[in-house]
């Protein structure tokens, strides 16, 4: 079965490989440096999207306590930082050493927050939520996961992933945040009245936690009791 968070942990497995592959790279393999930060850029973006617009959300709407809501705005700032950095690394000469400096700072501030999502907000998510709802966000993720695949793989959508690429470095976490609500209560909304205080029952209750991007899959769920 799917879980939410192992699929997450897949694609930090991958992203942290190829950086290190980037960071055993010299100022004389150029055209090796520019594929890996190809593939880098494409991970991390769809994978902050994959968080931002459907884990997030749903992790922000199950925390009730201050420190447990804590570790979503600061893993949203830490996304913000990644947007500031990894434009700059793009733009700098992969034969100089600036460029080398550049990979091992975005390297580091990867397995730093990396470290945090797996070590605290994962394992909180994990009591906060129930297994059929990390079930269906894993299936949410992976149908939009697809969607944002093709987006970038497509040349014809290419244009206008620059475009929001450049953007989201300006775009302020206030943005995301006040997002990140909106797609929180519409979540919530859509589970019905059931999920007050996010109680870890039992496989009784099926809830629908589909975000915007996902179908909203039917929901039978045993009321009260
Ligand atoms: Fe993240
Ligand atoms: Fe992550």
């Amino acid at each position: 079965m799917l879980n939410a968070t192992s699929l997450l942990r897949e694609d930090h497995r991958r992203v942290k490989e190829l950086l290190s592959q980037l960071e055993s790279t010299t100022e004389r393999g150029t055209k090796r440096r520019e594929d890996l930060v190809g593939r880098i850029e494409m991970e991390l973006k769809i994978h902050s999207k994959l968080e931002e617009e459907i884990f997030y959300p749903a992790y922000k709407n199950a925390a009730s306590k201050k420190e447990d809501k804590e570790l979503f705005y600061e893993a949203t700032e830490e996304h913000h930082v990644v947007d500031m950095v990894l434009p700059e690394l793009k733009a700098s000469d992969p034969a100089s050493n600036e460029f080398g400096a550049k990979a091992k700072v975005l390297k580091e501030l990867i397995e730093h927050h990396v470290e945090e999502e797996e070590t605290e907000m994962f394992k909180k998510a994990a009591r906060l939520m129930n297994t059929t709802e990390l079930q269906d966000l894993a299936d949410a993720m992976v149908v939009r996961k697809k969607t944002l695949v093709a987006q970038w793989e497509n040349p014809l959508t290419a244009p206008f992933k620059k475009v929001q690429s450049a953007a989201e470095k300006f775009i302020g976490t206030s943005v995301k945040n006040a997002k990140a609500s909106v797609i929180g209560k519409g979540m919530k909304a859509m589970k019905g009245s059931k999920s007050s205080g996010g109680s870890k029952s039992s496989r009784g209750s099926k809830s629908s936690v589909r975000s915007k991007s996902g179908s909203s899959k039917s929901t039978s769920s045993k009321r009260g009791r």
